[in-house]
């Protein structure tokens, strides 16, 4: 007899209703008592600090366990950064090592203050945080000094530290807006939602798996308040390289370690670029990145032989696209193994030639290597590996796995033999291929088996001419006995709670020094990126560029990060710019997707690929890459996507300077490339969610059109005048946060520049090379029709050949504008730091292209280095538009007034001033 279908309904509500109070039950068994401070005491350690001891209040089994005893440490390393540091206080505990990632340690464990028991913690004068405290049971809160505002409060929450388990959870007021908590893709964009899983685990899950567990860990986040009007950010690291799950409730966030301990960091704010500047000051600046790394990159799986590459090279000549680097996947190497080459498809002579000729033209080349080492007696490289001891083990023996090649190898980057010997590979494939950068690729690390592995008897492995190379073809088997493999508390690995070790290196193989892989899983692409920078560095003392899937708190002052394998949808494009911009919060600002998508497209490639490089030219990383099952889809290969990357690399090529001077912001003080629209607008709330637009610096917004057939785009402007960098006439004077309708016809994307910007472009071009001498527009945005505004900005230039990125005298030279409208008189200056580089490569401004103003001009006086100039013939002014004084849906018509036929050099401050005749 068929069952009534209310039936079933009643049973499921009864069998779900079971289910849930199950689960509610088994949640409430208590893991932990918490803790009780037995002492507190003022430490004259490193300059003053406080050490306090803790006592387990009752221990429970659940997850092991307690530790008996705990050691805190509080200490204000500076003016606003705060860390609280909590440990066995009997035993010495994993962290993240101070050599991978450098910062002050905390004192020994042997600092002996067990016995006494004062309980105030002192407050330190110049610290914009405060640390409180409760004893029993203890919890402790930050407080911002200025506000009394709590940014972090672990009271009312289980607070546990076991072996294998540590929980703690902070209060946060419903108002908080919350950032980071990477590597993730967000389907409700860059601010975090409440109840979404944040696992923290590098993992080879690609990025088209929404919420889950990607291939970096970024245990960050920034926490955004407006408060009535009162908006203050600050910033929270846990670092700690275990795995674990962050639970965000909305009111609450907790933390459930698998192990090491608690380092929190907890940074001031109060901007948003305040944190970021913070952050990186103490986890290191984001790198210094070569100006063609600047440029557009192409690259798929799959370009069969050498004549592929220079067909594609000529492809993107003959359509007039601009191309500064060409990449091999893995095609370029015999069988799959790293620092080789395939003698057929990439014969060495004709590669020499290849790169000779583009090398010469100012092009470069970058290459795939995979950590996984081939195991064939056979191969220089696992010889040498295998004479040093550089793998990692299992038992005593090399951990097997299986990758592209085949069974391999890992190498150890956490032993010093692994690093040197790593450092010579690189060195000996650089005199077999001279690259000009490295891709540091399946680095979480990405192993196609699961568990303890022999290469089988039975069949051959890898399989000749296998289509599934990346089906596990060793003997394994699983391993579960040790409490590393299979740990009591289950993080939510890979989105479906998968064994720690699942596609990976076995959890309780052994690094260097006994240090487990348990431990130090999530930071083996940072070390192996650490590594790699020595090489390159090594080579020929030129700045690296280093492209690294994986990533770990640190990763960004060594690498560049792209966001992985996406696919050709209008979800991952707009996936994208959540991702990208998290990675600024993370410090790794050259950051950007595969453009066109990297798994075969799920709709026609055509128009996605067209609006997916009007948004790809403007990610800081700009790269076309392909999985070998798609079409190809190198950007001449349409007609109309050839045109719109004409038009939209044609104008990231004009901003190359602005986007090379941010690359010097980032190095400098941490300020990402790629910015949400709240960084430079903190108080304007409606952006706090904002992710379908960007900032390039503090003022370029993108508004990219992220829907299929769509032909105008609706776009958030914060108040004030926004001008089309396309159309500088075109202007958009907003008021508030009502959206407005911008036309975006096929071929173009809304780029807007800023009231108060000078911007520094360049007449572009299809190779960074010449671009990059070519002469300089000054754009100068002035609010729309207003006496006294100002603009100002900036310009780095150097010679991209040497390691860092620095003011020295005759290789780098740097220059602020200033611009400002006072009654009827415009007057532009320039203030230049450490000219004689740029006179050297006689750099010069041609142009000033001013927005906003009201009249036309005349009488113009210009001086330079206090001279004034007496011949200025050439000189002319040039007025484009009309003013318009309807503003019709927040856009209006504006006057464009050109001063051209300059022949300013970049390197000598001048002064230009002019008179404007008002037009009526
Ligand atoms: C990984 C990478 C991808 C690359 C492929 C082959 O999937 O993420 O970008 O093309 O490996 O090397």
């Amino acid at each position: 007899m068929a069952l009534s279908s209310p039936f079933l309904w009643f049973l499921g509500l009864l069998v779900s209703l079971c289910w849930c109070w199950g689960t509610t039950l088994a949640s409430e068994a208590k893991v932990g008592y918490g803790y009780r401070m037995t002492s507190l005491e003022e430490s004259t350690f490193n300059g003053g600090s406080l050490i306090g001891y803790l006592k387990v209040k009752q221990s429970t089994s659940k997850y092991g366990p307690d530790i008996p005893n705990l050691r805190l440490f509080v200490k204000h390393e500076n003016q606003d950064r705060l860390r609280v540091h909590i440990t066995d206080a009997d035993n010495p505990r994993w962290e993240v090592p101070y050599n991978l990632l450098p910062r002050a340690p905390p004192p020994p464990l042997t600092e002996n203050l067990k016995t006494s028991s004062h309980f105030s913690a002192p407050s330190y004068p110049g610290s914009n945080l405060i640390f409180t405290f409760e004893p029993d049971p203890f919890y402790f809160a930050v407080t911002r000094k200025s506000t009394g505002e709590t940014i972090f409060n672990t009271s009312g929450f289980d607070f546990v530290f076991k072996d294998q388990y540590i929980q703690i959870s902070t209060q946060l007021p419903k108002t908080a807006s919350l950032y980071g908590l990477g590597e993730n893709t967000q389907p409700g964009g860059i601010r975090l939602r409440p109840n979404d899983p944040y696992t923290l685990y590098t993992t080879d899950i690609s990025a088209i798996n929404l919420n889950t567990d990607l291939y970096g860990s970024h245990p960050i986040y920034m926490d955004l308040r407006n408060n009535g009007g009162r908006v203050s950010a600050h910033g929270v690291l846990l670092l700690n390289s275990n795995g674990m799950d962050v639970f965000y409730k909305g009111t609450s966030l907790t933390y459930k370690i698998i192990g090491g301990l608690l380092d929190f960091y907890f940074f001031s704010g109060p901007s948003p670029l305040d944190v970021v500047d913070q952050y990186t000051t103490l986890i290191g600046r984001p790198a210094a990145m070569p100006y063609w790394a600047l440029g557009f990159h192409q690259c798929r799986w799959g370009y069969k032989n050498l004549s592929v590459v220079e067909g594609v090279v000529e492809g993107y000549k003959k359509a007039n696209i601009p191309l500064d680097v060409i990449w091999n996947d893995d095609d370029h190497m015999d069988a799959a193994k790293d620092f080789t080459l395939d003698p057929i498809n990439y014969p060495r002579p004709k590669l020499l030639e290849f790169l000779d000729r583009i090398h010469s033209e100012g092009m470069h080349y970058i290459v795939l290597i995979d950590p996984g080492i081939a195991v064939n007696s056979s191969y220089g490289v696992y010889q040498r590996g295998m004479q040093k001891d550089v793998f990692i083990k299992l038992e005593g023996q090399p951990y097997l796995a299986q990758v592209w090649p085949g069974p391999v190898y890992f190498p150890d980057y956490l032993n010093p033999n692994g690093v040197s010997w790593w450092v010579d590979e690189i060195s000996r494939f650089h005199q077999l291929v001279p690259v000009d950068g490295l891709w540091i690729d399946m680095n979480e690390a990405s192993n196609f088996c699961t568990g303890k592995c022999v290469i089988p008897t039975t069949h051959q492995c890898p399989e000749p001419n296998s289509t599934t190379p990346w089906v596990c073809c060793l003997d394994c088997k699983n391993l579960t006995n040790t409490r590393w493999d299979n740990p009591p508390y289950k993080i939510n690995a890979s989105g479906k709670s998968a064994p720690l070790g699942y596609n990976t290196i076995a959890t309780s193989a052994t690094h260097y020094d006994g240090v487990l892989e348990y431990n130090a899983h999530s930071l083996y692409g940072f070390s192996q990126a650490i590594a790699t920078h020595k090489a390159l560095l090594g080579l020929d003392g030129k700045r690296p560029f280093i492209l690294s899937r994986s990533s770990f708190v640190g990763s960004g002052s060594y690498a560049a990060h792209w966001t992985g394998d996406n696919k050709g949808t209008w979800e991952d494009l707009k996936y994208s710019i959540s991702t990208m911009l998290n990675f600024g919060l993370f410090g790794m600002p050259m950051v950007g997707s595969d453009i066109c998508g990297f798994y075969p497209a799920a709709v026609p490639l055509e128009e996605l690929c067209n609006r997916w490089i009007e948004l790809g030219a403007f990610y800081p990383f700009s790269r076309d890459h392909a999985n070998f099952a798609s079409p190809r889809q190198e950007l001449y290969q349409w007609d109309s996507v050839a045109k719109s990357a004409r038009n939209a690399l044609g104008l990231r090529y004009k901003l190359l300077p602005y986007l090379y001077t941010l690359i010097y912001e980032a190095h400098l003080t941490g300020a990402p490339v790629a910015r949400p629209v709240f960084y430079s607008f903190p108080e304007f709330t409606s952006s706090y969610g904002l992710s379908t637009q960007f900032l390039l610096g503090s003022g370029v917004m993108v508004s990219p059109v992220l829907e299929q057939g769509a032909t105008s785009v609706k776009a958030m402007f914060p108040p004030g005048s926004w001008y089309n960098l396309f159309d500088m006439t075109k202007a958009v004077i907003s008021k508030d946060a009502s959206l407005v309708t911008l036309d975006a016809p096929l071929n173009e994307v809304n780029v807007h520049v800023y009231q108060g910007m000078v911007l520094p472009m360049q007449r572009g071009g299809v190779i960074s090379k010449e671009a990059r001498q070519t002469p300089f527009t000054l754009v100068i945005a002035f609010p729309y029709g207003t006496d006294g505004a100002e603009a100002n900005g900036k310009v780095y230039v150097d010679d991209d050949e040497r390691p860092e990125m620095i003011l020295v005298e005759g290789e780098a030279t740097y220059v602020e504008f200033e611009a400002s409208v006072k009654g009827k008189t415009v007057t532009v200056t320039s203030n230049v730091q450490m000219g004689k580089y740029s006179l050297s490569k006689g750099l010069m401004i041609e142009k000033m292209s001013v927005l906003g103003l009201q009249g036309k001009g005349k009488e113009l006086a210009i001086e330079v280095d206090g001279t004034a100039l007496v011949n200025t013939t050439s000189v002319y002014f040039n007025h484009v538009g009309e003013v318009q004084e309807e503003v019709e849906g927040g856009s209006k018509k504006g006057m464009l007034v050109e001063v051209g036929g300059l022949e300013l050099p970049l390197g000598k401050s001048f002064s230009l001033s002019w008179k404007m005749e008002i037009v009526s």
